[in-house]
């Protein structure tokens, strides 16, 4: 098996995170070392969920794990992932995402939804998602549809996290 790669991650605001990603047209092995380097990426630092923009590869592919810290790991890899339903009830959790480091708010969506996707082996999958994995499927597949949680936050509440994110990011590229 090679070896994982750490891939840097974009921070907001990039052109990259804004895009409508397009559909993986075949499962095979670069595809397979792209989604054990996002899960590396992912643990490494760390958060429960990581899509393909966020690593600046522009395809429709996220990895997310949402188990307990004092529980074994749940590594999920969802490739064009679809929403086939979505329950009326609503959930409010508060998010934070990879490429907005530090900011967390609360965003309601769906409490929960049923996802098709294809798994490493190119293998169609079907699966009811509820709690912190609605939630984190949601805001991943957001991600392939250049949407960002700060999305659904007031004009001015995202114009401020956007200033602060530019500000960071200067500070990065200092050190
Ligand atoms: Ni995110």
């Amino acid at each position: 098996m090679p070896r994982m790669t750490l891939r840097n991650i974009l921070i907001h605001p990039d052109p990259r995170l804004k895009k409508v990603c397009e559909p993986v047209a075949d499962v095979n092995a670069k595809i397979r070392k792209l989604a054990d380097d996002m899960l590396e990426t992912m643990y490494d630092a760390p958060g429960v969920g990581l899509a393909g923009p966020q690593v600046g590869v522009l395809k429709r592919i996220f990895v997310i794990d949402c188990s307990d810290k004092d529980e074994a790991p749940e590594p999920m890899v969802l490739i064009n992932p679809k929403i086939t339903w979505v329950s009326e009830e609503m959930n409010t959790y508060e998010e934070g995402c990879l490429s907005i480091p530090e900011v967390y708010e609360e965003v309601t969506r769906p409490e929960m939804v049923r996802m098709s996707y294809l798994d490493v082996d190119g293998k169609t999958h079907e699966e009811e998602f509820d709690d912190l994995y609605a939630t984190a499927v949601q805001h991943e597949l957001d991600h392939l549809n250049g949407t960002l949680f700060i999305d659904y936050l007031s004009k001015m509440k995202r114009a401020m996290i956007t200033k602060k994110m530019k500000k960071l990011k200067k500070e990065r590229a200092r050190d």
